[in-house]
């Protein structure tokens, strides 16, 4: 568990479902999510997903909870082989929840800890370039833009996107 003072970081439990899918299910949630964010978000993926991070031996799928209710969710997701050391970071709220500097602290917590205490040098994020306020979020906790990769995704509507690589490291934290 990770306290903040605008909402808790903590692991999912097997009666989440229903409250991850209600706000999970929402088109302008998943719109510049990658695939792995279902939409429709059934109650059977909510299940499969705390299945998941339950089972998660480093505990680092989290929930982002605000006053006592799943608002969200973010994890780090620690690569392997010559990627060793190194993480994939990714968050989401629900609609409800934006525009209160929520993402924010909870990617700042997470990525703290991943970075200072989670055995961990380096955390990457790859944002939809029109997703302008996850690359803010990012910008907030100390990652910096590296790159654009041209034409990177089709969002949910079927529209081509840039792909802006965020990066944070443990040297620069
Ligand atoms: C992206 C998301 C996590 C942001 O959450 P949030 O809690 O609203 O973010 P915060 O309030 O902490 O910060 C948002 C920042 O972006 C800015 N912002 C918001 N919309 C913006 C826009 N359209 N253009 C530019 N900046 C924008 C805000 O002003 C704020 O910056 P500031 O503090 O400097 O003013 C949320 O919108 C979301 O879950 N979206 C759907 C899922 C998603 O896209 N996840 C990220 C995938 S990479």
């Amino acid at each position: 568990m990770m306290a903040g003072e605008l909402c808790h970081l903590r692991p999912y439990r097997g009666g989440d479902a229903s409250a991850l899918r209600a706000v999970a299910d929402d088109f302008d949630v998943a719109r510049w999510m990658t695939r792995r964010f279902p939409h429709p978000y059934t109650l059977r993926d909510a299940e499969e997903w705390i299945a998941i991070a339950m089972a998660d031996p480093r505990g680092q799928i989290l929930a982002i909870e605000v006053d006592g209710a799943i608002a969200g969710g973010i994890g780090v997701e620690p690569l392997e082989g010559e990627r060793t050391g190194t993480a994939l970071f990714g968050y989401w709220l629900g609609r409800p929840y934006w525009g209160r500097g929520i993402a924010t602290e909870a990617a700042r917590m997470l990525s703290d800890f991943a970075l200072q205490n989670g055995g961990l040098r380096r955390l990457e994020a790859t944002v939809f370039a029109p997703n302008a306020a996850s690359a803010r979020v990012l910008e907030k906790c100390g990652f910096t833009l590296e790159g654009r990769s041209r034409e990177m995704y089709l969002d949910r509507s079927g529209a081509v996107c840039d792909g802006l690589l965020f990066g944070r490291t443990q040297t620069l934290c």
